[in-house]
């Protein structure tokens, strides 16, 4: 049985100016599923993600989401066909309360019927009880932690069928990536796909059912979680040493 992929890119290539950050990056995730993108700093995640989202400008190649060129619609509307972004940083609404960013993404979901909603302030204070505690605070007094479950709950609230999370454990105390990380079972269930950028390639492969790793901005390996081995993914993630002689 062949599911058709709720992202694909086919021979992406994007950069900044002068510098080509990807080259030729075939990418795709299907409904529900959970890909792990992995990858020394400056190999290409984060561009790959803005890029996939709009926010970078495709060079040559496609991308499509649920049917959708991509590279013809407006960020903001890509949003409102259910793509969403845990953009790295969380970059969230500073000076506004925990409950008025996750209001304000509301504003621009994907529409769906009230009833039908996977995603609402209750649930997602139920799945971060936290959060509820802190609903009137304003997002900077909160811990990196909470912050960050703030951002996911931001992104979750536009009702999404693909979440991008670009480093989500960054800077965080163990104990609180794990707490995260436990969210994403749950977020599945959902309904929701997710792509997920992370530097620990242990917890990359043990929340994923795929995983690309990518060097130097071309993808180098993509297998299935379960199967590949660690020596594959070394050479992968710095490249596979040539023999001299
Ligand atoms: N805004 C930018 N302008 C110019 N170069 C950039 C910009 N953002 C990233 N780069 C470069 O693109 C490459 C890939 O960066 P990035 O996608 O951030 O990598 P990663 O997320 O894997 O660490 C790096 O060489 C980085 O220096
Ligand atoms: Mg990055």
């Amino acid at each position: 049985m062949n599911v058709s992929p709720l992202l694909a890119s086919r021979a992406l290539c994007a950069g900044y100016g002068d510098f080509q950050a990807l080259f030729g990056v075939d990418f795709e995730i299907s409904p529900g599923e959970v890909v792990a993108l992995i990858g020394a700093n400056g190999a290409g995640k984060s561009t790959l993600l803005k890029t996939l989202t709009g926010l970078v400008p495709l060079r040559s190649g496609s991308v499509s989401f649920a049917g959708i060129d991509v590279s013809k619609t407006p960020a903001h509307a890509l949003v409102a066909h259910g793509l969403a972004m845990v953009p790295e940083g969380r970059r969230l609404f500073r000076g506004m309360s925990v409950e008025d960013n996750l209001r304000v993404a509301a504003d621009h979901a994907r529409p769906v019927a009230a009833n039908a909603r996977p995603w609402t302030l209750e649930r997602l204070y139920d799945l971060f009880p936290v959060l509820a505690e802190r609903r009137r605070q304003a997002v900077e007094t909160l811990s990196g932690g909470q912050q960050q479950m703030v951002a996911i709950g931001r992104a979750l609230m536009t009702q999404p069928k693909l979440l991008l999370c670009d480093e989500i454990s960054l800077g965080l105390a163990p104990k609180v990536i794990l707490e995260i990380y436990e969210m994403l079972p749950v977020i599945r269930q959902a309904g929701t796909a997710i792509l997920l950028v992370e530097q620990d390639v242990t917890l990359a492969s043990r929340s994923s059912d795929r995983f690309y790793c990518m060097l130097e901005g071309r993808i180098t390996l993509t297998a299935r979680s379960a199967d590949v081995t660690r020596e594959q993914i070394t050479q992968a993630y710095f490249g596979v040493k040539h023999e001299v002689g």
